[in-house]
């Protein structure tokens, strides 16, 4: 018997427990023992929930958990960082494996918990934290080990691309369809960190630390949301034949690498344009492979539970590696030299704000205090450091895909 503790139970827990109560034959064939959920842990135990589960089970504190002799395996779904971090530690120490899904933990302690885990000679396995159901971490840490990875690219985050394609076809308002994400389980606890591209920074973090070989941290990343994208800016990158994504990309450039996660303005017909809702997709340029293409739901219950079980029958098969998968090269941040066109809109715009006449390529709306133009070729750093000068005035800014 292989006795797991849950900890969290909340939308990805609770498909967990499902899966795991639907195949329970098929697996106990495949694994040749029986795999059980001992003890879950929650905040509130008489929370009302869609997941029928014995009330004896269900524990308020991660001790009964962590500090269980008799459990192999931690599964932990919170999204809670400080705690995950203590007992994702504590568990480690004790011989336990940990299977997260959490990327904000992975991301603040990446190189730490790997180093942790490989010492205390346990599984530390977090597939399902980046790209959601895509299977793309196990597949990269094969290619690491032969084919020298110089760029990985992705729409990594399943509520902002569900936001983005609900607001380009169907017209529908951003607050709308946020709220239609969050409903969908989609949606992180506190939602900014969706739009606003935390979360995808997190997971380019893990993403391009393990693809580069060297330490990208969230401070090596650029980061931008989508949540100052408006009704029009949708609507004048259409008129363009242009879709809006947030797209998250390191490459390898010369004297070192760059890191940034920003909305991109992709042509209709483009390969990153086809990937609509909550779907993920990731692309890994490699010396020896060419590119390669990962792309499936990047959030929701059963896409999501479904990656965290693979993580775990690979703890019980020993199917992956215990040793940490990190690299520590030494690579330079050479993110000052990001350049390109970029699609610019401010509003309340007026004659005060004397906008260089040689950043403007072309202007496309110029109506009502709303001001849109394309920019020419530069750097985005030099963009970045007149829009302070503005201060107040609402902007939106969106790089050109080539
Ligand atoms: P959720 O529905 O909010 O569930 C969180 C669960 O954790 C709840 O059961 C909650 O207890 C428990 N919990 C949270 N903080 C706790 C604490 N301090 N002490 C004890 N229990 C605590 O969240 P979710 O959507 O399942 O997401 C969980 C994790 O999965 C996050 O890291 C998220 O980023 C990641 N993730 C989610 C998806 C998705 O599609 N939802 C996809 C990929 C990754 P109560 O039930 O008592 O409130
Ligand atoms: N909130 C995240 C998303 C969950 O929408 O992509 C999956 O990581």
């Amino acid at each position: 018997m292989v006795s797991i503790g849950l900890l969290g139970f909340g939308t990805v827990g609770q498909g967990i427990y499902r899966i795991l109560q639907d195949k329970s034959e098929e697996l106990r064939a495949l694994l040749g023992t029986e795999i059980e959920i001992k003890s879950i842990l929650v905040r509130d135990l008489y929370k009302e929930r869609k997941t029928e589960v014995p009330l004896s089970k269900l524990t308020l504190n991660p001790e009964d958990i962590v500090g269980d002799d008799d459990i192999d395996i931690i599964i932990e779904v919170t999204g809670d960082v400080d705690l995950s971090y203590r007992y994702i530690s504590q568990a480690f120490e004790r011989g336990k494996h940990v299977v997260t899904v959490n990327k904000a933990v992975v991301s603040a302690y990446f190189e730490e918990l790997s180093h942790l885990a490989e010492e205390n000679d346990v599984f530390f396995l977090y597939e399902a934290s980046v790209a959601g159901g895509v299977p793309v971490l196990k597949p990269l840490k094969d290619h690491i080990r032969t084919n020298n990875i110089s760029k990985v690219q992705g729409i990594l985050n399943g509520t902002c691309n569900y936001i983005l394609t609900r607001m380009t076809e169907e017209g529908l308002a951003y607050e709308d369809v946020l709220r239609e994400a969050q409903n969908l389980g989609y949606a992180e606890a506190n939602p900014s960190s969706d739009v606003e591209g935390t979360d995808t920074m997190r997971k380019l973090r893990i993403l391009s630390t393990l693809a580069l070989g060297a330490s990208v941290t969230e401070d090596d990343i650029i980061c931008d949301g989508i949540d100052s994208i408006s009704d029009l800016d949708i609507s004048l990158l259409r008129e363009m034949g242009r879709k809006a994504k947030l797209i998250a990309e390191a490459r390898l450039v010369e004297g070192g690498y760059q890191a940034i996660v920003q909305p991109k303005a992709v042509p209709v017909g483009s390969y990153f344009s086809w990937v609509n809702g909550a779907d993920n997709s990731v692309s890994i340029v490699g010396k020896y492979s060419g590119v390669l293409g990962f792309q499936g739901p990047g959030a929701g219950m059963y896409p999501t539970a479904n990656a965290i079980l693979t993580d775990v029958i690979d703890c019980i098969l020993q199917t992956q590696k215990k040793t940490s998968p990190l690299r520590g090269r030494r690579l330079e941040n050479r993110n000052e030299d990001i350049r390109g066109n970029y699609y610019l809109r401010i509003s309340d715009c007026d004659e005060s704000m004397k906008i260089p006449k040689e950043y403007i390529k072309e202007i496309i709306h110029d109506k009502g205090g709303d001001f849109a133009f394309i920019t020419e070729e530069m750097k985005l750093h030099d963009l970045l450091y007149k829009l302070a000068e503005y201060e107040d005035k609402p902007f939106s800014l969106i790089a050109m895909e080539d």
